[in-house]
């Protein structure tokens, strides 16, 4: 029997000081479109199946407001929120009907530091595919800050059924899928956003996708290289509001028999930051700007 747990990182809800402008920077530049607007709000997808992987709404400041998990069907969401419930698990909504662009059926719930999330089904889709090199196809992965990592994964895999793939010093990477992660938790002193990745169909892409950001006026502030965990590509910049993103491709494709790696498996001589030896260390204004986006209703 398959395991109970979501199937994918769908989206992300961003509070933003400017819906416009982040609209704009998120088509134009960053290459999403938009596939609908409602009250303010403004909804962009990438290249893949999902209604949207990215809402903006009006913020007074930047903050991760939701982030929503593809459930495979109404029961899986249905057996998800009795066991959330059996769990004890905090602010859990009734399923329901989701009102907004892309609708479908879904419960929203608190984690531990009281970040929102969401396990949605029946969401609409968009049945075209219509990949395009060098544009994002979905949500590859998120990284959230976090004071306390391990409870942080015990509950995502009680709660949502996530596995974790990697431990290393830094960094815990789980998974609901194929893809090596789909999130990751960051040691930190609180519950801040880290970083949000959006996909790319292979490395030629996040190539061009770097060289079209630098162009624009925004820096590559990490990369190009090739990570550790996961083995993806990357190239992170900052993006309006401070919000770190990343275009990435040709995550690690593993499946129940992956060794589960620990600290002392992911060791590197002094100063390399990538595999390949090639990308130098983040910027500090990256470092900056990792910590400082929060979650509404964080703790
Ligand atoms: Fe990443």
């Amino acid at each position: 029997m398959e395991p109970l747990r979501v199937s994918a990182l769908r989206s992300v809800d961003l509070g933003v000081t400017d819906v416009a402008a982040s609209a704009e920077f998120y088509s134009a530049i960053w290459r999403l479109e938009r596939v609908a607007s409602e009250n303010g709000s403004i909804y962009l997808r990438g290249t893949g199946p999902a209604h949207h992987i990215l809402a903006l709404h009006e913020a007074r400041a930047p903050a991760i407001l939701k982030v929503t998990f593809q459930a495979s069907d109404r029961d899986t969401v249905d057996a998800l929120h009795a066991r959330a419930s059996g769990l004890g698990v905090a602010d859990l909504g009734q399923p329901a009907a989701v009102q907004g662009p892309g609708g479908g059926y879904g419960f929203e719930f608190g984690d531990r530091e009281g970040r929102l999330l969401r396990v949605v089904a029946n969401d609409e889709t968009h049945a075209e595919s219509n990949e395009t090199a060098d544009h994002p196809t979905k949500l590859s992965h998120a990284v959230f800050n976090s004071a306390e990592v391990d409870e942080a994964t015990r509950y995502y895999s009680d709660v949502l059924g996530f596995t974790l793939s990697d431990r290393t010093r830094i960094m815990d990477f789980i998974r609901c899928n194929r893809d090596h992660h789909s999130i990751a938790f960051a040691h930190a002193a609180g519950s801040t956003l880290n970083h949000i990745a959006y996909e790319m169909p292979d490395l030629e892409s996040v190539m061009r996708g770097a060289g079209r950001l630098r162009d624009a006026g925004y820096p590559i502030e990490w990369g190009v290289g090739r990570h550790g965990p996961g083995a993806n590509v990357f190239a992170y910049f900052i993006g309006p509001d401070d919000v770190v993103i990343e275009y990435t491709g040709e995550v690690d494709q593993v499946d129940d028999d992956y060794p589960t790696g620990m600290p002392e498996d992911w060791t590197w001589p002094p100063g390399r930051v990538d595999r390949w030896g090639v990308s130098g260390p983040p910027s500090k204004r990256l470092h900056e700007a990792q910590q400082r986006v929060t979650f509404a209703g964080a703790k």
